[in-house]
């Protein structure tokens, strides 16, 4: 059985104070429900705070983004060993960083060996445009950057990796692929993983869903069986909500 796990993707929302004071009220309400996996990634500068606030109370804290060298001449980025000891999780490949950054597969996977190699699990985020959706290439085009994400990744490091599928056309826009393409998609990566590293592997590895979910849908996607849980940004910066949908994710896998 696969630990579900729900992750916050805050993006470029909260000040240091205002994610303070919401993780404060968060990890009292969460504290119930510890059969998923709660994780909040909120940005850099409040990572410190939040870690602290959040110390001891089972939520789990992410960064949003890493780089792949140790130290460098790289302004703006923060390197592994930075955030290694203060979040357990990171997120790579969000399709706002590759659209927005540049950021190539062959980044994706060089940030996440990085991140594994610091002791950091990362959440490997995929997804297809609507163009390539509607071309009908989905599959292709998301194998490919499965594909490319776990080159040169040993066995020995997957249950450590999480994935996020999440159609971009889905991000922020209110729609939501329904639950059986989430499934079908999730199904196919959960092949792929299969054929790259055997079936009890790709059995074991959790996919999460991303893109518009909120509590109004999420029992019908949670209660695809490929779906292990779900990368959330909108849904995840108020209290009621988040919490909500780590208690809806609950009642849909039935723990
Ligand atoms: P929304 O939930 O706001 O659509 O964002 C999804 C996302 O990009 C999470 O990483």
């Amino acid at each position: 059985m696969r630990t579900p796990i729900i992750a916050g993707n805050w993006k470029m929302y909260k000040s240091i104070k205002e994610a303070f004071d919401f993780v404060t009220t968060l990890k009292d309400e969460l504290a119930p429900y510890t059969a998923v996996e709660r994780v909040v990634c909120p940005p850099y500068v409040a990572l410190t705070s939040v870690q602290a606030a959040l110390a001891g109370s089972g939520v789990d804290v992410g960064a949003q983004d890493v780089h792949w060298e140790n130290e460098g001449a790289y302004t703006s980025q923060i390197a592994p060993g930075m955030l290694q000891g203060l979040v357990k999780y990171v997120i790579v490949g969000h399709s706002e960083t590759r659209a927005f950054q540049g950021v190539t597969d062959e980044m994706v996977n060089k940030k996440a060996k990085a991140a594994l190699a610091h002791e950091l699990r990362p959440i490997i985020a995929v997804g297809e445009s609507l163009e390539t959706n509607e071309a009908g290439e989905t599959e292709a085009f998301v194998g490919k950057q499965i594909r490319a994400a776990f080159a040169d990744i040993p066995a020995a490091d997957l249950a450590n990796i999480v994935v996020a599928y999440e159609p971009i056309w889905a991000i922020g826009t209110g729609k939501t692929a329904t639950p059986e393409q989430a499934n079908t998609i999730i199904g196919m990566i959960r092949g792929v993983i299969a054929d790259l590293y055997g079936d009890d592997q790709a059995e074991a590895m959790r996919i999460q869903y991303g893109g518009s979910v909120k509590p109004g849908n999420m029992v019908e996607l949670m209660s695809q069986p490929h779906i292990d849980g779900a990368l959330v940004g909108g849904a995840s910066l108020k209290v009621d909500s988040f919490v909500e949908l780590v208690k809806l994710a609950i009642e849909a896998k039935g723990l």
